[in-house]
């Protein structure tokens, strides 16, 4: 297929690029670079005879119309996606992640692509105190961040209803691995630990999350993509639902630290107790996680440990002033 995958340059979508291009796809890779989109992420295809690099915003009517030209499958990941930054400045999120999706979907249906896949969140549904959410359970956000997303899905759904589009969601749960920006839980306490600086865990820190590997994000994504029927949503969850506690204690375990690093700091605003999603739907597609989170967290570690290079220059520049307003007086 010749696929056009937005926000190719970030955590999730570089790794999709990456997976796409060894199956043997064609892939176009549309990417603002905002703070999150970086290109070393791809440098490895760069090269690649089947790879190619538009440097664009996906709310750019003229942009998209250009980029998905002869496109089999658009595969949109570009989205702002950091809740805390959402809370402190979230102008940015409905401009990428609702008026975005709808630019690149009409773009897309005027050039006649084949399938449009939006890739969402399980935040879309809230918080959940038992059981797991199912596709047809109500989207009920509380950040900016989540409500865009949600945004985004309904404007994906609206395309399908009204002009017949084939289009499909998906929606993942907390995805982890290399690459993932030091500003989400996981990369934040581990270069954190890793340099021997504080862990802010926000209030009791009894939160759970529902984690997957970003490897198994990406073959769910390209699942539902491939074998998901039109107008459906599919949930992409790892199964492994773990306490932000929990995740803490490991990490302190896996880089040799010790409990007096975690600082307990004042709690997310609006913050969202538990996620968990029933994933049987898109597990009747052939599709299972193939990654123990367990294991995969440790080789997360080792990969930050040794690729101080990729994350050390991040945290630099804007990177502490966000720091600084996020975490200063906390
Ligand atoms: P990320 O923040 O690492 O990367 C986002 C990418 O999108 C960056 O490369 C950025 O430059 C690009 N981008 C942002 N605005 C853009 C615009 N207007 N036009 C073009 N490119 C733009 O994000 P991620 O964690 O890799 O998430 C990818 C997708 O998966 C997002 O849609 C996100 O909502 C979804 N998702 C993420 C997770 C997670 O835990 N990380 C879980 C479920 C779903
Ligand atoms: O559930 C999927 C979502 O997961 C994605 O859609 C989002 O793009 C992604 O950012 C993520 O959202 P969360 O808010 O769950 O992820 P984050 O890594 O920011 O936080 C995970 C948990 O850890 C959450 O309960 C808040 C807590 N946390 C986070 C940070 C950054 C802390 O206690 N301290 C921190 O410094």
């Amino acid at each position: 297929m010749r696929i056009l995958v937005t926000g190719g340059c970030g955590f999730i979508g570089s790794q999709f690029v990456r997976m796409a291009l060894a199956e043997g796809h064609q892939v176009v890779n549309l990417d603002k670079l905002t703070y999150a989109g970086n290109p070393a992420n791809v440098a490895e295809v760069a090269a690649h005879p089947g790879y190619r690099f538009v440097h664009a915003d996906i709310a750019d009517p003229a942009a998209a119309a250009e980029a998905v030209a002869g496109v089999d499958l658009v595969v949109n990941m570009a989205a702002e996606t950091h809740v805390d930054r959402s809370i402190l400045e979230p102008q940015s999120f409905p401009m990428t992640d609702v008026v975005g999706t709808a630019v690149l979907l009409e773009a897309s249906r005027r050039a006649g692509v084949g399938r449009f896949v939006q890739v969402s969140t399980d935040e879309v549904y809230g918080s959940i105190a038992a059981g797991a959410f199912r596709e047809t359970d109500p989207v009920n956000p509380s950040s900016p961040y989540s409500a865009s997303k949600a945004g985004g899905d309904l404007q994906a759904l609206a395309w399908h209803r009204t002009y017949a589009m084939d289009v499909v969601v998906t929606r993942g749960s907390n995805t982890f691995g290399p690459r993932q920006y030091p500003e989400k839980l996981i990369p934040l306490f581990v270069t954190n630990a890793l340099d021997g600086r504080e862990l802010p865990l926000y209030g009791d820190g009894l939160q759970v999350r529902d984690w997957i590997h970003v490897a198994d994000h990406c073959t769910g994504i390209m699942t539902a993509a491939t074998k998901g029927a039109a107008g459906e949503v599919y949930n992409v969850g790892g199964g492994h639902e773990a306490t932000n506690r929990h995740i803490t204690a490991r990490i302190l375990e896996l880089t040799g630290r010790d409990a007096r690093l975690v600082r307990h700091v004042a709690d997310r605003p609006g913050h969202d107790r538990r996620y968990a999603l029933d994933t049987a739907k898109l597990r009747a597609l052939g599709w299972a996680p193939a990654h123990d989170v367990d294991t995969a967290l440790a080789e997360t570690v080792e990969w930050y440990r040794a690729h101080r290079a990729w994350w050390e220059p991040i945290k630099t520049g804007e990177y502490r002033a966000y720091y600084e307003a996020q975490y200063g007086g906390r």
